[in-house]
């Protein structure tokens, strides 16, 4: 043992901490969106952290930042190359195909939740270790089912009460045109006096150079073709039905063509949600559908279509409308005892509480009555049971409202039910 004082350990660079009582928000936020989910009938589905590389490599594509400089990638003690997964449609992709999921009914409808990796700069809003919450439905190419998952999409935001940010929309065709696209789209590049390496993203992927943020690039490319200017007839009626569906569902929606996804898999429907007060990093959700990636993984040529929420900066969006999702408090019920006998009871009495479903928690140590009811006041109890030696021989607890003060005493035997009772009355 030496005297010296070790240093202190600080969270990794861009890994939000969600402490209390932030993280009620945040978990509140997450449940929400999951519950939204499973009312639209998508099954949970528990996707593993980290995957074979080159599931991500093939999946999100090489062309994009996430592949080509996002990715946390190491070889693991059998030296296989592992990834820390950046998103989760691809591994959803890889279990629907290893499990023969597709060989069911389709579409198949599955959600997930949970951290996601990718090393970007880090700044506001912008994280290394994101949660989102996702859906994919798979196997039908049917326009009402782009439509279902963006309203749901929408759903999710607006029943966290979240009231301004917009909806972007696009289409980015499918492959009877996107080809001719993509060629008219790099003839355009190429006249242009584009640097090595934007020429050879164009090479790759011409897209994603709509999608630089530099504005000599930005000038430059102002005037570019629009893929929606060059849709097929078979994509554009697909993207009409969409749009045509949600004004019928009542989810208000812009068009948004110079739209360009992070994701290399995007076919026809793609659409970003868009929060103003977020600054730089103003995406809450996005998602698209996807023709080919089945097929790219080995699977069948089945189309899908899918959404990522993003959670934390949802978090963040909700926080900038000074709205929130949880009311703070932790229990709805302190137990107060005093005295050694008193404890022993009100350990009980609270387990009783637990059991019957009502949030509670007691004073620990030998805290005197102020102390231990700052204890309540600090949990954001509604409230306090307090259990002293007088009551104790009459077998009662006296009960204290929190919030008016108000106080009664009520038998101890029946306590749990009189307490549930005072909690619904309160509600
Ligand atoms: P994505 O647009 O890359 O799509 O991510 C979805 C959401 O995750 C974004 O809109 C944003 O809210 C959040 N997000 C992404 N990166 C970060 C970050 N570094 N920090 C904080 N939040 C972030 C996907 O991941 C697709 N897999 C979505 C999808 C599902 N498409 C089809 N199916």
């Amino acid at each position: 043992m030496t005297d010296k004082k070790l240093s202190k350990i600080a969270a990794p660079k861009g890994v939000p901490d969600y402490i209390p009582p932030v993280s009620a928000e945040f978990i509140t936020i997450r449940d929400t969106f999951a519950h939204q989910v499973r009312l639209a009938g998508y099954d949970h589905i528990e996707l593993p952290i980290f995957e074979e590389t080159a599931l991500f490599a093939r999946g999100v594509g090489e062309s994009t930042d996430v592949v080509s400089k996002e990715m946390y990638t190491f070889a693991d003690r059998g030296d296989r190359m592992v990834t820390l997964r950046p998103e989760g449609t691809a591994g959803v992709m890889r279990v629907v195909i290893e499990h023969n999921l597709d060989r069911g009914q389709l579409p198949v409808k599955l959600s997930y939740y949970g951290p996601f990796f990718r090393y970007e700069r880090p700044q506001a809003g912008r994280y290394r270790q994101l949660q989102q919450v996702g859906v994919e439905a798979i196997g039908v190419d049917d326009p009402a089912l782009d439509a279902e998952v963006i309203a749901l999409a929408d759903r999710c935001f607006r029943s966290i009460g979240l009231s301004g940010y917009r909806l972007e929309l696009t289409s980015l065709g499918d492959s009877s045109c996107r080809p001719a696209y993509r060629e008219k789209l790099q003839e355009f590049l190429f006249t242009l006096p584009l640097d090595d390496e934007t020429r050879r993203r164009a090479e790759i992927n011409p897209l994603r150079v709509l999608d630089d943020k530099r504005p000599e690039v930005k000038e430059m490319t102002a005037e570019a073709p629009l893929m929606l200017d060059y849709l097929s007839d078979e994509s554009r009626s697909h993207f009409e039905t969409v749009t045509g569906l949600l004004e019928d569902l009542g989810v208000r929606y812009q068009i948004n063509p110079r739209m360009v996804r992070g994701l290399d898999y995007y076919t026809k429907t793609c659409f970003e949600f868009v929060h103003d007060g977020l600054g730089a990093q103003s995406g809450i959700g996005g998602g698209g559908r996807y023709d080919g990636l089945m097929a790219q993984l080995g699977g069948q040529e089945l189309s899908g279509i899918g959404f990522g929420l993003g959670v934390d900066r949802a978090l963040l969006a909700l926080q900038a409308e000074q709205k929130s999702v949880s009311d703070g408090s932790r229990v709805d019920v302190f137990g107060v005892a005093l005295g050694s006998v008193a404890k022993k009871r009100m350990v009980l009495l609270v387990d009783a509480l637990r059991a019957a479903g009502i949030r509670a928690d007691m004073s620990y140590g030998d805290r005197g009555l102020k102390g231990a009811m700052k204890g309540a006041d600090r949990a954001g109890a509604k409230f306090a049971l307090v259990l002293g030696e007088s009551e104790l021989e009459t077998g009662t607890v006296a009960v204290k409202n929190l919030r008016d003060h108000e106080q009664e005493t009520i038998a101890l035997e029946s306590a749990v039910e009189t307490i549930s009772a005072l909690i619904d009355n309160e509600a």
